[in-house]
Protein backbone atom coordinates (compact mmCIF):
# COMPACT_ATOMS: atom_id res chain seq x y z
CA UNK A 1 0.00 0.00 0.00
CA UNK A 2 2.29 2.94 -1.40
CA UNK A 3 -0.22 5.69 -0.67
CA UNK A 4 -1.17 4.59 3.04
CA UNK A 5 2.43 4.67 5.34
CA UNK A 6 3.05 6.00 8.71
CA UNK A 7 4.71 10.25 8.74
CA UNK A 8 5.99 11.20 12.06
CA UNK A 9 3.75 8.63 14.28
CA UNK A 10 0.27 9.08 12.37
CA UNK A 11 -0.84 7.03 9.31
CA UNK A 12 -1.46 9.10 6.12
CA UNK A 13 -3.36 8.91 2.88
CA UNK A 14 -1.08 10.06 0.33
CA UNK A 15 -0.38 13.41 2.45
CA UNK A 16 -3.31 13.26 4.69
CA UNK A 17 -3.29 12.22 8.22
CA UNK A 18 -6.27 9.66 8.41
CA UNK A 19 -7.15 11.83 11.96
CA UNK A 20 -7.25 14.86 9.73
CA UNK A 21 -9.95 12.54 7.56
CA UNK A 22 -11.85 11.30 10.86
CA UNK A 23 -12.18 14.58 12.77
CA UNK A 24 -13.62 15.59 9.57
CA UNK A 25 -15.87 13.69 8.52
CA UNK A 26 -16.56 10.89 11.73
CA UNK A 27 -15.97 6.91 11.39
CA UNK A 28 -16.40 4.67 10.02
CA UNK A 29 -15.23 6.02 6.79
CA UNK A 30 -13.83 4.61 3.21
CA UNK A 31 -10.48 6.34 2.36
CA UNK A 32 -9.49 5.81 -1.20
CA UNK A 33 -6.32 6.81 -2.61
CA UNK A 34 -6.35 8.18 -6.15
CA UNK A 35 -2.83 7.71 -6.84
CA UNK A 36 -2.71 4.46 -6.10
CA UNK A 37 -5.33 4.12 -8.72
CA UNK A 38 -4.01 5.05 -10.86
CA UNK A 39 -0.12 3.30 -10.10
CA UNK A 40 -2.50 0.25 -10.52
CA UNK A 41 -4.36 1.04 -13.63
CA UNK A 42 -1.17 1.52 -15.33
CA UNK A 43 0.24 -1.56 -14.11
CA UNK A 44 -2.07 -3.89 -15.17
CA UNK A 45 -1.81 -1.82 -18.81
CA UNK A 46 1.56 -2.03 -19.00
CA UNK A 47 1.99 -5.40 -18.09
CA UNK A 48 -0.35 -5.81 -21.23
CA UNK A 49 1.80 -3.77 -23.52
CA UNK A 50 2.42 -6.90 -25.73
CA UNK A 51 -1.17 -6.69 -26.59
CA UNK A 52 -1.99 -5.15 -29.99
CA UNK A 53 -5.64 -4.19 -29.68
CA UNK A 54 -7.13 -4.04 -26.44
CA UNK A 55 -9.58 -2.69 -23.96
CA UNK A 56 -9.66 -2.22 -20.32
CA UNK A 57 -12.97 -1.99 -18.77
CA UNK A 58 -13.03 -1.82 -14.87
CA UNK A 59 -15.58 -4.00 -13.35
CA UNK A 60 -17.88 -1.00 -11.60
CA UNK A 61 -19.35 -3.43 -9.09
CA UNK A 62 -15.60 -3.56 -7.06
CA UNK A 63 -16.20 -0.36 -6.83
CA UNK A 64 -18.94 2.02 -7.82
CA UNK A 65 -18.44 5.70 -6.60
CA UNK A 66 -18.22 8.53 -9.05
CA UNK A 67 -14.89 10.07 -7.96
CA UNK A 68 -12.82 6.44 -8.13
CA UNK A 69 -14.50 5.73 -11.52
CA UNK A 70 -13.32 9.36 -12.83
CA UNK A 71 -10.19 8.57 -11.46
CA UNK A 72 -9.66 5.18 -14.03
CA UNK A 73 -12.06 7.42 -17.06
CA UNK A 74 -8.90 9.26 -16.75
CA UNK A 75 -6.96 6.43 -17.09
CA UNK A 76 -8.74 5.51 -20.30
CA UNK A 77 -10.53 2.49 -18.55
CA UNK A 78 -13.59 1.80 -19.57
CA UNK A 79 -16.46 -0.04 -17.66
CA UNK A 80 -17.52 -3.44 -17.21
CA UNK A 81 -21.33 -3.19 -15.64
CA UNK A 82 -23.82 -6.09 -14.56
CA UNK A 83 -26.70 -3.54 -14.06
CA UNK A 84 -28.69 -0.22 -15.42
CA UNK A 85 -26.97 1.04 -11.65
CA UNK A 86 -23.82 0.46 -12.73
CA UNK A 87 -24.85 2.14 -16.00
CA UNK A 88 -25.82 4.95 -15.22
CA UNK A 89 -22.88 4.86 -12.35
CA UNK A 90 -20.35 4.80 -15.55
CA UNK A 91 -22.23 7.26 -17.45
CA UNK A 92 -22.35 9.26 -14.71
CA UNK A 93 -18.76 9.16 -14.08
CA UNK A 94 -18.34 10.36 -17.68
CA UNK A 95 -17.26 6.72 -19.54
CA UNK A 96 -18.02 7.02 -22.97
CA UNK A 97 -20.88 4.56 -23.61
CA UNK A 98 -18.76 3.00 -26.35
CA UNK A 99 -16.64 1.56 -24.48
CA UNK A 100 -18.58 0.16 -21.70
CA UNK A 101 -19.05 -3.77 -21.53
CA UNK A 102 -22.66 -5.39 -20.30
CA UNK A 103 -22.13 -8.69 -18.52
CA UNK A 104 -24.53 -10.02 -16.00
CA UNK A 105 -26.15 -13.16 -15.82
CA UNK A 106 -29.65 -11.59 -15.42
CA UNK A 107 -30.66 -8.62 -17.15
CA UNK A 108 -33.73 -7.21 -17.67
CA UNK A 109 -35.29 -6.48 -20.86
CA UNK A 110 -35.42 -2.58 -19.39
CA UNK A 111 -31.79 -2.90 -18.75
CA UNK A 112 -31.13 -4.15 -21.88
CA UNK A 113 -33.15 -1.59 -23.48
CA UNK A 114 -31.47 1.27 -21.59
CA UNK A 115 -28.23 0.02 -22.27
CA UNK A 116 -28.80 0.26 -26.47
CA UNK A 117 -30.44 3.74 -25.83
CA UNK A 118 -27.42 4.80 -24.18
CA UNK A 119 -25.17 2.84 -26.98
CA UNK A 120 -23.24 0.52 -25.04
CA UNK A 121 -20.17 -1.03 -26.79
CA UNK A 122 -20.36 -4.66 -25.74
CA UNK A 123 -23.18 -7.09 -24.63
CA UNK A 124 -22.10 -9.78 -23.08
CA UNK A 125 -24.96 -12.46 -23.80
CA UNK A 126 -24.92 -15.63 -20.93
CA UNK A 127 -27.62 -17.45 -22.49
CA UNK A 128 -29.26 -17.91 -26.08
CA UNK A 129 -32.78 -16.17 -25.21
CA UNK A 130 -31.28 -13.20 -24.07
CA UNK A 131 -29.54 -12.99 -27.38
CA UNK A 132 -32.90 -13.31 -29.10
CA UNK A 133 -34.39 -10.56 -26.94
CA UNK A 134 -31.05 -8.41 -27.52
CA UNK A 135 -31.77 -8.73 -31.10
CA UNK A 136 -35.17 -8.43 -31.16
CA UNK A 137 -34.53 -4.68 -29.05
CA UNK A 138 -32.04 -3.92 -31.29
CA UNK A 139 -33.71 -4.49 -34.62
CA UNK A 140 -36.91 -2.36 -33.26
CA UNK A 141 -34.46 0.27 -33.22
CA UNK A 142 -32.85 -0.26 -36.60
CA UNK A 143 -29.76 -1.01 -34.67
CA UNK A 144 -27.33 -3.98 -34.84
CA UNK A 145 -26.04 -4.24 -31.08
CA UNK A 146 -22.47 -5.68 -30.68
CA UNK A 147 -22.16 -8.73 -28.82
CA UNK A 148 -19.85 -11.56 -27.43
CA UNK A 149 -21.04 -15.57 -26.10
CA UNK A 150 -19.89 -16.11 -22.54
CA UNK A 151 -18.73 -19.04 -22.75
CA UNK A 152 -18.34 -21.69 -19.29
CA UNK A 153 -14.91 -23.38 -19.73
CA UNK A 154 -15.20 -25.69 -16.97
CA UNK A 155 -12.62 -24.52 -15.29
CA UNK A 156 -11.81 -24.44 -11.29
CA UNK A 157 -10.13 -21.20 -10.62
CA UNK A 158 -9.03 -22.48 -7.38
CA UNK A 159 -10.61 -20.08 -5.20
CA UNK A 160 -13.16 -18.93 -2.51
CA UNK A 161 -16.19 -21.43 -3.62
CA UNK A 162 -18.46 -18.46 -3.61
CA UNK A 163 -16.31 -16.21 -6.11
CA UNK A 164 -15.35 -19.32 -8.51
CA UNK A 165 -17.60 -18.81 -11.61
CA UNK A 166 -16.25 -21.14 -14.67
CA UNK A 167 -17.04 -25.03 -13.31
CA UNK A 168 -20.07 -26.48 -15.02
CA UNK A 169 -22.01 -26.40 -12.33
CA UNK A 170 -22.31 -22.71 -11.63
CA UNK A 171 -24.78 -20.26 -13.10
CA UNK A 172 -22.55 -18.72 -15.67
CA UNK A 173 -22.15 -18.40 -18.76
CA UNK A 174 -23.03 -20.96 -21.99
CA UNK A 175 -21.46 -24.34 -21.60
CA UNK A 176 -18.44 -24.28 -24.00
CA UNK A 177 -19.85 -27.58 -25.41
CA UNK A 178 -22.96 -26.01 -26.68
CA UNK A 179 -21.57 -22.84 -27.90
CA UNK A 180 -20.76 -23.77 -31.58
CA UNK A 181 -24.47 -24.68 -32.04
CA UNK A 182 -25.91 -21.49 -30.03
CA UNK A 183 -23.15 -19.51 -31.66
CA UNK A 184 -24.72 -20.52 -35.58
CA UNK A 185 -28.25 -19.71 -34.55
CA UNK A 186 -27.64 -16.37 -32.55
CA UNK A 187 -25.14 -15.09 -35.27
CA UNK A 188 -28.01 -15.28 -37.58
CA UNK A 189 -30.57 -12.85 -35.94
CA UNK A 190 -30.29 -9.21 -37.78
CA UNK A 191 -30.38 -7.27 -34.72
CA UNK A 192 -27.08 -8.91 -33.04
CA UNK A 193 -23.64 -8.11 -34.25
CA UNK A 194 -22.58 -11.56 -32.55
CA UNK A 195 -18.46 -10.67 -33.15
CA UNK A 196 -16.75 -13.09 -30.31
CA UNK A 197 -16.76 -15.04 -27.29
CA UNK A 198 -16.21 -13.62 -23.09
CA UNK A 199 -14.55 -15.46 -20.10
CA UNK A 200 -14.42 -15.24 -16.61
CA UNK A 201 -13.83 -17.97 -14.16
CA UNK A 202 -13.80 -15.98 -10.93
CA UNK A 203 -12.28 -13.83 -8.63
CA UNK A 204 -8.83 -13.60 -6.10
CA UNK A 205 -7.13 -15.47 -8.67
CA UNK A 206 -3.42 -15.96 -7.63
CA UNK A 207 -2.31 -19.03 -9.71
CA UNK A 208 -2.34 -18.51 -13.27
CA UNK A 209 -2.85 -21.96 -14.30
CA UNK A 210 -6.74 -21.63 -14.26
CA UNK A 211 -6.54 -18.62 -15.79
CA UNK A 212 -4.35 -20.08 -19.09
CA UNK A 213 -6.27 -23.52 -18.84
CA UNK A 214 -9.76 -21.49 -19.60
CA UNK A 215 -8.29 -19.11 -21.87
CA UNK A 216 -6.85 -22.25 -23.86
CA UNK A 217 -10.02 -23.36 -24.00
CA UNK A 218 -11.89 -20.45 -25.12
CA UNK A 219 -8.65 -20.11 -27.45
CA UNK A 220 -9.90 -23.96 -29.54
CA UNK A 221 -13.48 -22.82 -29.58
CA UNK A 222 -12.63 -19.57 -31.29
CA UNK A 223 -10.18 -21.32 -34.32
CA UNK A 224 -13.76 -23.84 -33.84
CA UNK A 225 -15.75 -21.60 -35.01
CA UNK A 226 -13.72 -20.06 -37.98
CA UNK A 227 -14.06 -23.10 -39.13
CA UNK A 228 -17.27 -23.35 -38.98
CA UNK A 229 -17.52 -19.70 -40.66
CA UNK A 230 -17.76 -17.25 -38.60
CA UNK A 231 -16.00 -13.81 -38.42
CA UNK A 232 -14.74 -13.28 -34.87
CA UNK A 233 -13.13 -9.97 -33.51
CA UNK A 234 -13.64 -9.69 -30.04
CA UNK A 235 -12.81 -11.98 -27.02
CA UNK A 236 -13.88 -10.57 -23.40
CA UNK A 237 -11.23 -12.47 -20.92
CA UNK A 238 -12.90 -11.25 -18.25
CA UNK A 239 -11.30 -10.16 -14.38
CA UNK A 240 -10.06 -11.95 -11.36
CA UNK A 241 -6.49 -11.15 -10.53
CA UNK A 242 -6.09 -11.78 -6.85
CA UNK A 243 -4.25 -9.18 -4.41
CA UNK A 244 -2.22 -9.69 -1.72
CA UNK A 245 -4.55 -9.46 1.31
CA UNK A 246 -1.95 -10.66 4.05
CA UNK A 247 1.39 -9.71 4.79
CA UNK A 248 3.87 -11.93 2.88
CA UNK A 249 1.25 -12.54 0.34
CA UNK A 250 1.63 -11.22 -2.69
CA UNK A 251 -0.62 -10.14 -5.63
CA UNK A 252 -1.28 -12.12 -8.64
CA UNK A 253 1.87 -12.08 -10.77
CA UNK A 254 0.67 -9.53 -13.50
CA UNK A 255 4.19 -9.09 -15.78
CA UNK A 256 3.41 -13.43 -15.91
CA UNK A 257 -0.35 -12.80 -16.57
CA UNK A 258 0.52 -10.28 -19.62
CA UNK A 259 3.24 -13.00 -21.12
CA UNK A 260 0.68 -15.69 -20.97
CA UNK A 261 -1.99 -13.97 -22.48
CA UNK A 262 -0.02 -12.87 -24.89
CA UNK A 263 1.48 -15.78 -25.79
CA UNK A 264 -1.96 -18.12 -25.11
CA UNK A 265 -3.85 -15.46 -27.81
CA UNK A 266 -0.58 -14.96 -30.07
CA UNK A 267 -2.51 -16.03 -33.02
CA UNK A 268 -5.71 -15.13 -31.98
CA UNK A 269 -6.46 -11.80 -34.33
CA UNK A 270 -8.74 -10.22 -31.85
CA UNK A 271 -9.12 -7.25 -29.79
CA UNK A 272 -8.97 -8.56 -26.43
CA UNK A 273 -11.39 -6.98 -23.41
CA UNK A 274 -10.36 -7.21 -20.13
CA UNK A 275 -12.43 -6.47 -16.94
CA UNK A 276 -9.99 -6.20 -13.79
CA UNK A 277 -11.88 -5.11 -10.09
CA UNK A 278 -10.02 -6.09 -7.61
CA UNK A 279 -6.82 -5.65 -8.88
CA UNK A 280 -7.21 -2.02 -9.58
CA UNK A 281 -9.47 -1.27 -6.60
CA UNK A 282 -8.65 -3.34 -3.81
CA UNK A 283 -4.92 -1.66 -2.36
CA UNK A 284 -6.40 1.65 -2.93
CA UNK A 285 -8.87 1.48 -0.06
CA UNK A 286 -8.90 1.46 3.40
CA UNK A 287 -11.97 1.54 6.36
CA UNK A 288 -11.21 3.65 8.75
CA UNK A 289 -12.86 2.87 12.35
CA UNK A 290 -12.82 4.00 16.06
CA UNK A 291 -12.70 1.35 18.98
CA UNK A 292 -15.51 1.83 21.08
CA UNK A 293 -14.84 -0.77 23.39
CA UNK A 294 -12.00 -3.08 24.72
CA UNK A 295 -13.79 -5.84 26.69
CA UNK A 296 -11.81 -8.56 28.58
CA UNK A 297 -13.02 -11.75 26.73
CA UNK A 298 -11.78 -15.86 27.68
CA UNK A 299 -8.50 -16.06 26.37
CA UNK A 300 -7.96 -12.03 25.20
CA UNK A 301 -10.00 -9.12 24.49
CA UNK A 302 -12.33 -8.20 21.83
CA UNK A 303 -12.09 -5.12 19.83
CA UNK A 304 -14.89 -3.31 19.49
CA UNK A 305 -15.12 -1.21 16.72
CA UNK A 306 -17.48 1.35 15.38
CA UNK A 307 -17.49 -0.68 11.72
CA UNK A 308 -19.21 -3.94 11.54
CA UNK A 309 -20.07 -6.25 9.14
CA UNK A 310 -22.65 -4.04 7.54
CA UNK A 311 -20.16 -1.82 6.32
CA UNK A 312 -17.33 -4.28 5.44
CA UNK A 313 -19.39 -7.86 4.40
CA UNK A 314 -16.27 -9.94 3.25
CA UNK A 315 -15.06 -11.19 6.53
CA UNK A 316 -18.58 -12.53 7.64
CA UNK A 317 -19.34 -13.77 3.59
CA UNK A 318 -16.01 -15.35 2.79
CA UNK A 319 -14.09 -15.11 6.26
CA UNK A 320 -12.07 -12.89 4.09
CA UNK A 321 -8.61 -11.85 6.38
CA UNK A 322 -7.88 -7.83 5.74
CA UNK A 323 -4.77 -6.47 7.99
CA UNK A 324 -5.35 -4.35 11.12
CA UNK A 325 -3.73 -1.42 12.13
CA UNK A 326 -3.49 1.53 14.51
CA UNK A 327 -3.67 4.70 13.05
CA UNK A 328 -1.34 5.92 15.93
CA UNK A 329 0.55 2.60 16.91
CA UNK A 330 2.63 3.13 20.25
CA UNK A 331 4.88 -0.13 19.29
CA UNK A 332 2.99 -2.37 21.52
CA UNK A 333 1.36 -5.46 20.31
CA UNK A 334 -1.88 -7.01 21.68
CA UNK A 335 -3.53 -10.06 20.73
CA UNK A 336 -7.73 -9.59 20.01
CA UNK A 337 -10.64 -10.34 18.24
CA UNK A 338 -12.27 -7.49 16.32
CA UNK A 339 -15.82 -7.16 15.93
CA UNK A 340 -18.37 -4.39 14.97
CA UNK A 341 -21.75 -3.94 17.32
CA UNK A 342 -24.09 -5.73 14.88
CA UNK A 343 -25.84 -8.45 16.71
CA UNK A 344 -24.61 -11.33 15.18
CA UNK A 345 -21.90 -13.58 15.97
CA UNK A 346 -20.56 -13.52 12.19
CA UNK A 347 -20.28 -9.46 12.92
CA UNK A 348 -16.35 -10.64 13.66
CA UNK A 349 -13.51 -9.23 11.13
CA UNK A 350 -10.84 -11.19 12.79
CA UNK A 351 -10.04 -13.85 15.89
CA UNK A 352 -6.92 -14.29 17.32
CA UNK A 353 -5.04 -11.24 16.22
CA UNK A 354 -1.76 -9.94 16.46
CA UNK A 355 -2.82 -5.96 16.47
CA UNK A 356 -1.22 -3.09 17.84
CA UNK A 357 -2.15 -1.79 21.15
CA UNK A 358 -5.60 -0.19 21.14
CA UNK A 359 -7.73 1.38 23.59
CA UNK A 360 -11.32 2.99 23.68
CA UNK A 361 -11.70 6.11 21.30
CA UNK A 362 -8.46 5.72 19.03
CA UNK A 363 -8.39 5.22 15.61
CA UNK A 364 -8.16 1.72 13.27
CA UNK A 365 -8.25 0.88 10.00
CA UNK A 366 -8.77 -1.80 7.79
CA UNK A 367 -6.38 -2.28 4.95
CA UNK A 368 -7.45 -3.61 1.40
CA UNK A 369 -10.80 -2.59 0.97
CA UNK A 370 -11.07 -0.45 -2.00
CA UNK A 371 -12.36 -2.86 -3.75
CA UNK A 372 -15.67 -4.94 -2.76
CA UNK A 373 -16.00 -3.13 0.35
CA UNK A 374 -18.63 -0.10 0.41
CA UNK A 375 -20.29 -1.22 -2.38
CA UNK A 376 -21.06 -4.21 -0.23
CA UNK A 377 -22.66 -2.46 2.69
CA UNK A 378 -25.78 -2.86 3.81
CA UNK A 379 -28.34 -0.73 6.69
CA UNK A 380 -28.54 -4.15 8.19
CA UNK A 381 -29.00 -3.15 12.16
CA UNK A 382 -30.77 0.43 11.07
CA UNK A 383 -26.99 1.42 10.88
CA UNK A 384 -26.12 4.34 8.56
CA UNK A 385 -24.11 3.98 5.29
CA UNK A 386 -20.22 4.78 5.60
CA UNK A 387 -19.19 8.24 4.48
CA UNK A 388 -16.24 7.76 1.64
CA UNK A 389 -13.50 10.09 1.47
CA UNK A 390 -11.01 10.62 -1.90
CA UNK A 391 -7.25 11.64 -1.33
CA UNK A 392 -5.23 13.05 -3.82
CA UNK A 393 -1.83 14.50 -2.54
CA UNK A 394 -2.72 16.87 -0.03
CA UNK A 395 -6.86 17.24 -0.91
CA UNK A 396 -9.04 15.19 0.32
CA UNK A 397 -12.96 15.60 -0.12
CA UNK A 398 -16.26 13.34 0.93
CA UNK A 399 -17.40 11.65 -2.53
CA UNK A 400 -20.19 9.72 -0.38
CA UNK A 401 -21.46 11.02 2.04
CA UNK A 402 -22.29 8.87 5.16
CA UNK A 403 -26.30 8.13 5.04
CA UNK A 404 -27.49 7.91 8.49
CA UNK A 405 -31.51 6.27 8.53
CA UNK A 406 -30.96 5.53 5.32
CA UNK A 407 -33.01 2.02 6.67
CA UNK A 408 -36.05 3.85 7.08
CA UNK A 409 -35.93 7.16 5.34
CA UNK A 410 -38.22 4.81 2.43
CA UNK A 411 -40.52 2.71 4.05
CA UNK A 412 -44.08 4.30 4.82
CA UNK A 413 -47.30 2.94 7.03
CA UNK A 414 -49.49 1.27 5.42
CA UNK A 415 -52.79 3.49 5.19
CA UNK A 416 -54.88 1.16 7.19
CA UNK A 417 -52.09 1.53 10.07
CA UNK A 418 -52.77 5.21 10.38
CA UNK A 419 -55.36 5.48 12.87
CA UNK A 420 -53.96 4.79 16.49
CA UNK A 421 -50.96 5.56 16.09
CA UNK A 422 -48.71 8.24 17.92
CA UNK A 423 -44.99 7.73 16.53
CA UNK A 424 -43.61 10.61 15.47
CA UNK A 425 -43.44 9.16 11.89
CA UNK A 426 -46.93 9.08 11.96
CA UNK A 427 -47.16 12.52 13.65
CA UNK A 428 -45.26 13.38 10.42
CA UNK A 429 -47.10 11.50 7.85
CA UNK A 430 -50.58 13.03 9.32
CA UNK A 431 -49.28 16.47 9.19
CA UNK A 432 -48.15 16.17 4.77
N1 LIG B 1 -16.04 -9.56 -14.89
C1 LIG B 1 -17.07 -10.29 -14.45
C2 LIG B 1 -18.02 -10.83 -15.43
C3 LIG B 1 -17.23 -10.53 -13.08
O1 LIG B 1 -18.26 -11.26 -12.65
C4 LIG B 1 -16.30 -9.98 -12.16
C5 LIG B 1 -16.44 -10.20 -10.73
C6 LIG B 1 -15.24 -9.22 -12.67
C7 LIG B 1 -15.13 -9.04 -14.05
C8 LIG B 1 -14.22 -8.58 -11.79
O2 LIG B 1 -13.47 -9.54 -11.11
P1 LIG B 1 -12.18 -9.10 -10.27
O3 LIG B 1 -11.14 -8.61 -11.25
O4 LIG B 1 -12.58 -8.04 -9.34
O5 LIG B 1 -11.77 -10.35 -9.57
N2 LIG B 1 -17.55 -9.89 -3.71
C9 LIG B 1 -16.45 -10.80 -3.97
C10 LIG B 1 -15.97 -10.74 -5.41
C11 LIG B 1 -17.04 -11.06 -6.42
C12 LIG B 1 -16.57 -10.93 -7.85
C13 LIG B 1 -17.70 -11.04 -8.81
N3 LIG B 1 -17.38 -10.87 -10.19
C14 LIG B 1 -15.32 -10.49 -2.99
O6 LIG B 1 -15.47 -9.60 -2.16
O7 LIG B 1 -14.31 -11.17 -3.00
Amino acid sequence: MPSFRLAGGVMHAEAVPLTTIAEATGTPTYVYSAQTLRLSARRFRDALGGIPHKHLAFAVKANPNCAVLRVLAEEGYGADIVSGGELAAALDAGMNAHDIVFSGTGKTRRELQAALDAGVGQFNLELEAEGEMLAQLAAERGYCAPATLRVNPDVDAATHAKITTGRASSKFGIPINDAPTIYDRLATLPGLQLRGLAVHIGSQILDLAPLQAAYERVGALLAGLRKRGHVLTHVDLGGGLGVAYRKGQCDADIAAYGAMVAHVTKDWDVSLTFEPGRFIAAAAGILLTRVLWVKPGPAHPFVIVDAAMNDLMRPALYDAWHEFSAVRPNGSQMIADIVGPVCETGDTFARDRHIDQLSPGDLAFFHTVGAYGATMASTYNCRALAAEVLVDGDRFAVVADRLDQAAFARQHFAPWQRSGLSSAKMREEMED
